[in-house]
């Protein structure tokens, strides 16, 4: 018998992986969002039945509230909304704790590694700002009617939604007007160059002021089919829906970390995996000098395009165009790296590739995770080969979201 629909009340326990606190309620474990840790609520059931061993709940009243808890700015968020944010009735100094703690119990539990985890703001930043405006990518679900709008929390229902608080407010206004197709993703570069990037299209695009309209696949549609990006005094071209990151200060952020921690030095050999359009490479390529060689691997064509484009005056950087797990099954890696820095997509790299990098030898290794449950897992493969968790930081680059950034320094055991 469904149990959806029940109202049931609860005393809030920790923070879990996933944007939801955990409750328990009738002997099961209750994943409930929009809840804090140590409030009382009225919770309603959204998922599970009678012999599930767990539930799914939307907290839809507080009664006893406790201290980080703000009224959502977003008036699309709340139960049953939009489930593009997480934490929107969260505080953001509040946001960055539970992040840490998350971060915190990934470690120990999927690696027995204990670790108390501060998680800091974009370029180390001590948390004053307010989580909005950051978002440069945005893919928004179009209503059958074309609409735009972002889905419900598990659910393929779209909500229009307009605005996006945390979009930023530079990207075109694509949610104005309706579009013939199936996703629309709206891009503004660090540059302000605006691209719009259309899914499935069926019919006339609208018009609107954008450097370039691209489809899903890269082709071009209208204008031109990338965005520049700018770092430091570099700037990259990235194509179409090719991967950057979406907070506006991430891609500075991260690579100041990964630079801090991986102490690329001149002379040495570097492994860039899950390159992307080369962030990475092209900085530690400006560090190893032209005595020394970056191999960047990057699986997506448009991406690894790109990257050829954006580092082809770096004469020390080989692209591989291949996936990081054929790239070492090829032989088309070295047989010893000093430093290898990874960025893989949520899934992690995975035992195999990790035991391919441990093989080479890398005296020091940079892991740019996503998931910290994927580098916990990662974390625990290094360690069965003699490679410990030297360092970690952990950034808050989505903020309002459970999503959390970390980079981890990895060294071979003494
Ligand atoms: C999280 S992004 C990192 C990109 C880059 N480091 C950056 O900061 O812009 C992950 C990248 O890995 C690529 N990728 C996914 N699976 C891969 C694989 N198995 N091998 C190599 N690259 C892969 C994706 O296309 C994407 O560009």
């Amino acid at each position: 018998m469904t149990l959806v629909g029940q109202r049931v009340e609860l005393d809030v326990g920790p923070i879990a992986h996933g944007g939801h606190c955990v409750a328990r309620w009738d002997g099961r474990v209750v994943f409930v969002r929009h809840c804090l840790p140590g409030e009382r609520v009225v919770a309603l059931v959204t998922e599970g039945e009678q012999a599930s061993s767990y539930l799914r709940a939307d907290a839809v009243e507080v009664l006893r509230p406790v201290q980080g808890r703000v009224a959502a700015p977003c008036q699309f968020s709340g139960p049953g909304r939009c489930g593009g944010c997480d934490f929107q009735h969260v505080d953001i100094a509040t946001q960055r704790r539970l992040l840490g703690e998350v971060v915190s119990e990934q470690l120990s539990r999927l690696a027995g590694i204990e670790r108390t985890v501060t998680v800091e703001g974009p370029y180390g930043g001590a948390g004053t700002d307010d989580g909005l405006g950051w978002r440069t990518r945005v893919t928004f679900t179009a209503t059958p009617g074309g609409e735009l709008g972002l889905r419900r929390h598990r659910s393929h229902d779209v909500l229009p939604v307009d605005p996006c608080l945390i979009a930023d407010p530079a990207m075109a206004d694509v949610s104005a007007t309706r579009w013939p197709a199936d996703h629309v993703e709206a891009v503004v570069s660090s540059t302000g160059e605006r691209l719009v990037v259309a899914d499935a299209v069926r019919g006339r695009l609208p018009t609107l002021e954008l450097t370039g309209l691209v489809g899903a696949d890269g082709e071009r549609l209208r204008g031109r089919t990338y965005v520049t990006e700018r770092v430091r005094d570099r700037t990259f071209r990235v194509t179409g829906a090719g991967f950057w990151q979406v907070h506006q200060e991430a891609a500075r952020t991260l690579l100041d970390a990964v630079l801090a921690a991986g102490r690329p030095q001149p002379g040495e050999v570097v492994a860039d995996l899950y390159a992307g359009v080369g962030l990475f490479s092209a900085f530690l390529a400006d560090e190893v000098g032209g005595d020394g060689q970056v191999h960047s691997v990057e699986s997506d064509r448009h991406a690894a395009r790109d990257a050829r484009r954006n580092l082809h005056n770096l004469p020390q950087v080989q692209l591989i165009g291949a996936s990081a797990e054929n790239a070492f099954s090829r032989g088309e890696l070295a047989a010893r790296y000093d430093l290898v820095v990874l960025d893989p997509p949520r899934a992690g790299a995975r035992a195999r590739v990790v035991r391919h990098i441990v093989a080479t030898a890398p005296s020091r290794v940079v892991y740019v995770a996503c998931d910290p449950a994927a580098l916990a897992r990662d974390l625990a493969t290094f360690a069965e080969h003699g490679y410990a968790l030297s360092s970690l930081r952990a950034f808050d680059l989505f903020p309002m979201t459970h999503h959390v950034e970390c980079v981890a320094l990895i060294e071979a055991a003494a």
